[in-house]
């Protein structure tokens, strides 16, 4: 068809999208109490893949039974919500975002009844599931897109996008440059070029077409009746995008999205979204709907890299403005922060100059950088000192969304920067001392456990740092203990108080009658900064990490000396 002849020109994952219309009535207003029932508010969510999380039978890879295992180890350190990567049948070449069955497990990793355990064991830890979902694209090897190329004439083939033609900007788009070399490929079968965002063996669905909005439908509402709480959606921009010939900015169809959550909510009242859009401030009131209409949660891209420039300038002047220009969205929607994932830190939105820094700083050799856009390290070899990993995640736990955590960040792993592209930041869980750290008692791990250097499974892992109380992993049990004690930071309004300098930022939470004040020092020198609002005269403010008192003074002044990279948490009685 006429319309699937197209080509879609864009430089990165970072495109910039012309829209379809979102609705224009005015919300009803969200009552605060209801509010506070939205879980996803004050979650707390730890991303991990099964495979590399914790073996059971051996096999080398982990499975749905070893994590089962690992439940209390999780809930002690006071996660609220796993984000399962993909665990379905897969040649894994892109480490399961390839998928080649939507409605299994990989037998490898377990089995359905395996699964429907996890999110039971779960549930009786107080405990949500969400998994991804992947939907712009399948792996090359799935039926549907065997189908598809074998006969012009299956139902299949309309479910992908073709072109007779090699498109004029088929070498443009490219997710993954410099691995990636075009995003048309010819399909000797099929005799024609079928469009892929991302790898070649990964052909894009046809969303524009009904029966895969049915299809994927199906897939949702199949997982959903597993007991989950929601998704983690892969690619959100990409999946909606229209292609259309020449044209720089695709449309997107923001219809679909919004579709798709309807279905969801539909048939699981509190299930959410969670969405992957690494997208301009400007564009995000579409993707949230600006009356909360949209999908629920999306990550912080955005607020990532500038906060990245921040901690590598020690300069906090773009990571202000980077908060400001993403404060504004309807009460039911919350951005996810986080610090590291298991993808590149995409560094894509700095100006080159940031952006060198953040490379001169924490990827400075070649081989840790990634698609001319980001680097492939994990946040403690990158910072590589431990008062500023504890600025970092006390930050983390501080900023005003919902926190995320990739596995293995709490004991501050390291990379493996031999293995290929970001699998060098998908390494074994490192559990313990033992034989593979724990992971697998097998003579080969599906991805090998990190043995050498100062990140080594025998001096970073679990059960060293559970009995240290200095630990990173004891301290990030202290942050997630006082966070969760700290409902306006998931709830409540937040300013940037006065006293913030250009090294320490300080915010204020206000939630009903409480309220919170944080203060991080982003520069390695001691700071000294002067608090000093009208509204606080008469109050004192209790100190939350060292549990004391800080004394007031009469006219609502406090002096605070921040140490360097040091950082503070106050609760304004
Ligand atoms: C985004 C995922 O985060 C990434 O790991 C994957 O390679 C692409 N989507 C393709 O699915």
């Amino acid at each position: 068809m006429k319309k699937w002849l197209i080509f879609l020109a864009c430089l990165s994952t970072q495109l910039s999208f012309a829209q379809t219309e979102a609705p224009t009535a005015p919300p009803a207003p969200i009552p605060t109490d209801f509010v506070e029932e939205i879980w996803y508010k004050r979650a707390l969510i730890y991303n991990l893949d099964v495979k590399v999380f914790k073996d059971s039978d051996g096999d080398g890879m982990g499975d749905f039974k070893g994590l089962i295992q690992q439940l209390d180890y999780l809930k002690d350190l006071g996660i609220t919500v796993i984000w399962l990567s993909p665990f379905h049948p897969s040649p894994l070449e892109d480490d399961g975002y390839d998928i080649a069955d939507f409605y299994k497990v990989d037998p490898r990793v377990g089995t359905e009844a395996d699964f429907k355990q996890l999110v039971e064991e779960c549930k009786k830890r107080d405990m949500r599931v969400i998994i991804d979902l992947v939907i712009n694209h399948t792996s090359n090897q799935h039926p549907w897109y065997q189908a598809a190329r074998k006969d012009k004439n299956s139902p299949y083939r309309s479910w992908y996008v073709w072109s007779k033609e090699r498109p004029q900007d088929a070498d443009e788009g490219m997710v993954f440059p410099g691995v990636q070399k075009e995003t048309w490929t010819y399909d000797s079968l099929a005799q024609e070029y079928y469009f892929h965002r991302f790898y070649d063996f990964q052909p894009d669905l046809n969303a524009q077409n009904p029966d895969v909005e049915v299809e994927i439908r199906k897939i949702v509402k199949y997982w959903l009746d597993f007991g989950i709480s929601g998704f983690r959606l892969d690619a959100v921009p990409f999946y909606m995008e229209i292609p259309q010939s020449g044209m720089k900015n695709p449309m997107l169809q923001f219809d679909l999205l919004y579709g798709l959550r309807q279905f969801i909510q539909w048939h699981k009242a509190d299930a959410a979204v969670l969405g992957e859009a690494n997208v301009d401030p400007k564009e995000t009131d579409k993707f949230l709907g600006k009356y909360g209409e949209g999908i629920q949660m999306m990550f912080n891209f955005y607020g990532n890299q500038y906060l990245f420039s921040a901690l590598a300038s020690e300069n906090i002047e773009t990571f202000k403005k980077a908060l400001i220009e993403t404060r504004d969205h309807s009460p039911a929607n919350q951005w996810a922060w986080f610090l590291r994932n298991h993808d590149e830190i995409d560094l894509g939105r700095l100006s080159n100059e940031a952006r060198e820094e953040v490379y001169s700083k924490f990827g400075p050799k070649e081989n840790m950088r990634l698609y001319d856009r980001g680097i492939r390290r994990r946040l403690a070899p990158m910072l590589g000192n431990r008062k500023q990993i504890d600025l970092a995640y006390s930050l983390l736990f501080a900023l005003p969304g919902t926190p995320s955590l990739r596995y293995g960040e709490e004991i501050g792993m390291g990379d493996d920067l031999s293995l290929k592209e970001r699998n060098s930041v998908r390494t074994p869980m490192q559990w313990n001392t033992q034989k593979n750290a724990g992971f697998s008692t097998a003579a080969k791990t599906f991805h090998p456990v990190i043995s050498q250097g100062d990140y080594a499974y025998q001096k970073v892992n679990v059960a060293t740092q559970e009995k240290d109380q200095k630990s990173l992993l004891n301290t990030i049990k202290k942050f997630i203990k006082i966070r969760s004690q700290c409902p306006e930071i998931g709830w409540g309004e937040w300013t940037i108080l006065p006293a913030t300098t250009s090294t320490v930022l300080v915010m204020q939470y206000k939630w009903k009658d409480k309220s919170i004040v944080v203060a991080h020092n982003f520069s390695k020198e001691k700071q000294n900064i002067q608090l000093r609002m009208a509204e606080w005269k008469g109050k004192s403010l209790q100190d939350l990490l060292n549990e004391k008192t800080v004394k007031p003074v009469a006219e609502g002044s406090y002096s605070l000396a921040m140490e360097g990279y040091g950082f503070q948490w106050f609760r304004l009685n």
